[in-house]
């Protein structure tokens, strides 16, 4: 196993862990609420938010234990999306993380619902958390709202996604969906890191430049993947885009030049890297993980 992977491995245990403590049991009710929440957020998935919270905050010098249960919201906020996102009204998807979708399985409604219990829970897990002083326990409800709303974040990003389906739209059109839709998320994630272990502004906006370009290369992978992989490896529908007519890098440049735009911005987000006057060789080797995925 390489660094990065037991690094990867080490995290979605620990997070996997803060989840457990955050989310109602089963046997409480409403039931089939809990057990629809736990059926999305503990079916895998990759947790590299998570991991992206507590790499910049290990890069930064906070401990674990302050960095943890954040790490487990942007999580639960990213699930919550993943559900919403597969709903028959937004991309209709039938499956989600190697099996059925949410609402496949617990129906629409709950589905919904279980994305709404995951929002208001991860804001509720912020606030209640005893690790971090009151002001930056505020200061985090404040950015991971905003990452995951509207007019720059997730939901507005989910809204120009929907809307361009069919459609021809310009490459800065494109870049906007993908920089809210899941650029945001990203942003927020590295950003809290960088929050929690109190680093300077400086580092803090080094930081989100270098998110910002992790997370604008994590969507164009993603929309690589789906034109080049199998359902089996990626646990989700492959080919969708092209069925459902999203804009996508795929579908504005093909599949090479996606590739190579891809690359440039791997290499942009290294560069920014190379502000910070701190070991950051985690950091870039994620963004290579990134480039390089093949899930
Ligand atoms: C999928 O995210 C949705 C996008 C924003 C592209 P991930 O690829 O991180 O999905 P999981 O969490 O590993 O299932
Ligand atoms: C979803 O983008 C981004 C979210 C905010 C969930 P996609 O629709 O491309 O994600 P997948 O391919 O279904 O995972
Ligand atoms: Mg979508
Ligand atoms: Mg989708
Ligand atoms: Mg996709």
């Amino acid at each position: 196993m390489s660094r990065l992977e037991s690094f990867f491995a080490e995290c979605a245990l620990n997070v996997d862990g803060q989840l457990e403590s955050l989310i109602p049991p089963s046997e409480i009710e409403p039931k089939n609420l809990h057990a629809a929440i736990r059926w999305s957020l503990f079916a895998g998935g990759k947790r590299f938010r998570p991991a992206l919270v507590l790499a910049v905050g290990k890069t930064f010098g906070a401990a674990k234990e302050k960095l943890l249960r954040t790490a487990a919201v942007v999580e639960m906020i990213h699930t919550y999306s993943l559900i919403h996102d597969d709903l028959p009204a937004m991309d209709n998807d039938d499956l989600r993380r190697g099996r059925e979708t949410c609402h496949r399985k617990f129906g629409e409604a709950t589905a919904i619902l279980a994305g709404d219990v995951l929002q208001t829970l991860a804001f509720q897990a912020v606030a209640e958390d005893e690790n971090l002083s009151l002001a930056i326990r505020v200061e985090l409800i404040s950015e991971i709202a905003k990452a995951a709303g509207t007019p720059t974040g997730m939901v507005a990003g989910q809204q120009l996604d929907l809307e361009a389906e069919g459609r021809k739209i310009s490459i800065a059109n494109l870049e906007k969906i993908h920089q809210c839709k899941t650029g945001a998320m990203i942003s927020v994630a590295a950003r809290s890191g960088a929050i929690i272990a109190e680093a300077k502004e400086t580092e803090i906006e080094t930081i989100s430049n270098y998110a910002a370009n992790v997370g604008l290369l994590f969507q164009i992978t993603d929309d690589l993947l789906d034109a080049t992989q199998t359902t089996e490896v990626l646990g989700k529908t492959a080919g969708k885009d092209a069925r459902a007519q999203k804009a996508t890098y795929v579908s504005l440049y093909g599949l090479e030049k996606a590739r190579r735009l891809a690359e440039n911005i791997h290499a942009e987000a290294c560069e920014e890297l190379r502000k910070i006057e701190r070991e950051t060789s985690l950091l870039s080797e994620i963004a290579d993980f990134i480039l390089n995925r093949e899930k």
